[in-house]
């Protein structure tokens, strides 16, 4: 009996902070994502009521890796856009973000809602661990002007003078645009 109880409670000390950094960085991770959307989605609004949707490329190109970085920097991890068909070639996923937004596709035709679309996992890259989270982005109403099937011609010029590589067109009000992906490296010692 006394040996199971110093058995368990030095199971529960050891990992006890594990599951604590790791809810923590569950938590921040939310945060991050949760700034950088509320904060593109206001920029790009604001720009789309003000300037029209010429100019709005401008929010998207310049604002988004702005925010991205301010969030960052605040909450100490690595936060950024990214999806399966990209506009920016910078925005391209890696291996890891291929997948989990496959599985994202999958689990919206299963039934689940983009809302509920979320992923983590702790992964080990070249011997360096961190804590990967990715959170789907849905495409609304408003995103099909520059992302969807009909793009009106002002801004298809514009688009393919900044982008000539885009991929990110032809997606339908409901359907998985891309995702947000953070990623933050595990201390080791
Ligand atoms: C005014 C045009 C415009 C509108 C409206 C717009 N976007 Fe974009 N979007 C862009 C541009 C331009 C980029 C490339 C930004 C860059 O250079 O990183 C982009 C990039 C993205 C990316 C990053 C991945 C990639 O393709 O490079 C995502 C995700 C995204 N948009 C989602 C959305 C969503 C969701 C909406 C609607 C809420 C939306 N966009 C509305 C123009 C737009």
């Amino acid at each position: 009996m006394q040996i199971r109880q110093i058995f368990l409670i030095t199971i529960l000390l050891f990992s006890a902070p594990i599951q604590a950094e790791t809810k923590s960085f569950e938590s921040q991770a939310n945060q991050a994502i949760k700034e950088f959307a509320e904060t593109l989605k206001a920029a790009l609004m604001l720009s789309l009521q003000t300037d029209g949707s010429v100019k709005t490329i401008g929010v998207c190109k310049d604002i988004a890796p702005r925010v991205a970085k301010q969030v960052a920097d605040k909450y100490q991890l690595d936060i950024r856009r990214t999806a399966l068909k990209v506009r920016n070639p910078d925005n391209t996923a890696d291996d890891w973000e291929k997948s989990v937004l496959r599985e994202f596709e999958n689990r919206l035709e299963n039934g689940e809602t983009i809302k509920k679309l979320r992923f983590s996992e702790q992964v080990e890259t070249d011997g360096v661990k961190q804590w990967r989270v990715m959170k789907a982005i849905g495409t609304d109403l408003v995103c099909v002007s520059c992302h969807g099937e009909k793009i009106p011609e002002q801004i298809q010029v514009e688009l393919n003078k900044l982008y000539p590589e885009d991929q990110a067109t032809g997606f339908s009000v409901g359907s998985v645009r891309g995702a947000f992906s953070v990623k933050q490296r595990i201390p080791t010692d």
